[in-house]
C-alpha cells in the first residue's frame, strides 16, 4: 500500500515538475507554440497573410522593412514589440537609436493589428504580429516559409540605450558580430544564415561609404568594379542618404545571391563581407549557401524560429497591447 502511495507520489511529480517549467516560462509570457491562437483568433495567421499579401504587391519595399523589424526588435531585450512603441514625455522610443533611425513598416504592422482587434479584441499581440508579418514577408518575395511559435508578449516599456548597445555596427568586424549574436544565444550558423536576410533590400550611403572607399578593413577584400560602381552615386561626401541595393540583380527576390556576392567580394556592407573572405571560419558555409539555395532557405527558417525565441527580460512586465503604438493603461 505505502510503495503504491509513493509510487503514485511519483508518478505525479514528473508531470508537476515539467508544468511547473512551463508555468516559469509563461511567467513573463514567452512559452511558444505554433497553435497559441488556434482557439482564440483562430484567423489570425489568415490576416496578417492578407495583408501582408497585398501590401506587398503594391509596395514591395515593405517585406524588406518589416523583416528588418523583426530583427530590431528581438535583439532588444528580447521579441516583446518594444520596437513599435512610440515616445512619450516619460519614455524615449528605440525609435530614437541610431541603428533604428530609417526602420520602416510601422504603418503595415498597425493596418494588421487594427484588422486582428476587429476579429479578436486584446488576443494577439505585437510582438506575434511582427513575428508573423515577417514569416510572410519572406515567403511572399520567394523565400522559405516556416512555422512560428506564438505567445509572445508585448513590453510595457521602450529602451533605446538598449537599441543602441545591442544592434550590431554596419562596420562591426567578425568578432564583434558573433558576440552580439552569442548574447542572444545565436551562433555562428544562425548568424551567416540570418545575415542571408540582406539578398532583399538597400542601404544607405552613410552605412556602406566606408567599406566601398576602403576605410574600413574589411574595406580592402573588395571586387574594385563594384567599389567603383558604388562610389559613383555614393560619394565620399554628402548624400548620407543615398540608397542602394545589397543585391542589386534581384532586390526583391529572397534568394541565395547574397552569398554569391559575398564570394564574389561584393558585400554592401563591411558587417556582410566579414563574413567571408576576411580571414575567418565561415568561408565554407557561405560558399555552400551560395551553391545550395534549399539549405540556405532551411538554415534561415531555423534560424529565424531561433531569433524569434529570444525572451524579454524575465522581470519586464508585458501584456497584450491594443495598439502597438503604445502600452495599455
Ligand atoms: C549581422 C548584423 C547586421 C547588421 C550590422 C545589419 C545592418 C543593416 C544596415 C546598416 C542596414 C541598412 C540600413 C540603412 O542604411 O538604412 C540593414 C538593412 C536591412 N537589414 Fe540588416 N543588419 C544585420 C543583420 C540583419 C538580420 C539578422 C536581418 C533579418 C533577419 C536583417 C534584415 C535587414 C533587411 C531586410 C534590411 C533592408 C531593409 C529595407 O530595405 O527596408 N539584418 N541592415
Amino acid at each position: 500500500m505505502a510503495s503504491s502511495a509513493k509510487s503514485t507520489s511519483s508518478s505525479w511529480l514528473a508531470p508537476l515538475i515539467v508544468c511547473c517549467a512551463l508555468l516559469a516560462c509563461t511567467a513573463n509570457g514567452h512559452f511558444l507554440y505554433v497553435g497559441y491562437y488556434d482557439r482564440s483568433c483562430p484567423n489570425a495567421q489568415d490576416i496578417v497573410h492578407s495583408v501582408m499579401a497585398s501590401k506587398v504587391a503594391t509596395q514591395p519595399a515593405m517585406a524588406p522593412a518589416v523583416l528588418r523589424l523583426f530583427f530590431h526588435d528581438c535583439f532588444v531585450n528580447g521579441c516583446d514589440a518594444s520596437v513599435l512603441l512610440d515616445s512619450t514625455s516619460h519614455m524615449e522610443s528605440d525609435k530614437a537609436a541610431e541603428p533604428n533611425d530609417s526602420l520602416a513598416g510601422f504603418d503595415v504592422i498597425d493596418e494588421i493589428k487594427s484588422r486582428l482587434e476587429r476579429a479578436c479584441p486584446g488576443v494577439v499581440s505585437c510582438a506575434d504580429v511582427i513575428a508573423l508579418a515577417s514569416r510572410d514577408a519572406v515567403s511572399l518575395l520567394g523565400g522559405p516559409t516556416w512555422n512560428v511559435p506564438l505567445g509572445r508578449k508585448d513590453a510595457r516599456t521602450a529602451n533605446v540605450s538598449a537599441a543602441d548597445a545591442y544592434l550590431p555596427s554596419p562596420h562591426a568586424n567578425l568578432t564583434k558580430l558573433l558576440d552580439a549574436f552569442a548574447t542572444h544565444g545565436l551562433d555562428g550558423q544562425d548568424m551567416v544564415a540570418l545575415s542571408g536576410a540582406h539578398t532583399v533590400g538597400m542601404a544607405r550611403c552613410q552605412n556602406y561609404r566606408a567599406r566601398v572607399y576602403g576605410y574600413d578593413g574589411e574595406g580592402k577584400i573588395i571586387d574594385p568594379a563594384f567599389a567603383e560602381e558604388r562610389r559613383r552615386t555614393c560619394h565620399a561626401v554628402g548624400g548620407d542618404n543615398i540608397m542602394a541595393p545589397f543585391d542589386e540583380h534581384s532586390p526583391l527576390t529572397f534568394d541565395n545571391t547574397y552569398y554569391k556576392d559575398l564570394v564574389a567580394r561584393r558585400g554592401l556592407l563591411t558587417s556582410d563581407q566579414a563574413l567571408y573572405g576576411c580571414g575567418g571560419p565561415f568561408d565554407n558555409l557561405v560558399r555552400t549557401y551560395s551553391k545550395d539555395s534549399e539549405r540556405f532557405a532551411r538554415d534561415f527558417a531555423t534560424a529565424m524560429v531561433k531569433m524569434g525565441n529570444i525572451p524579454p527580460l524575465p522581470d519586464m512586465p508585458v501584456e497584450v497591447r491594443l495598439n502597438c503604438r503604445r502600452i495599455n493603461y
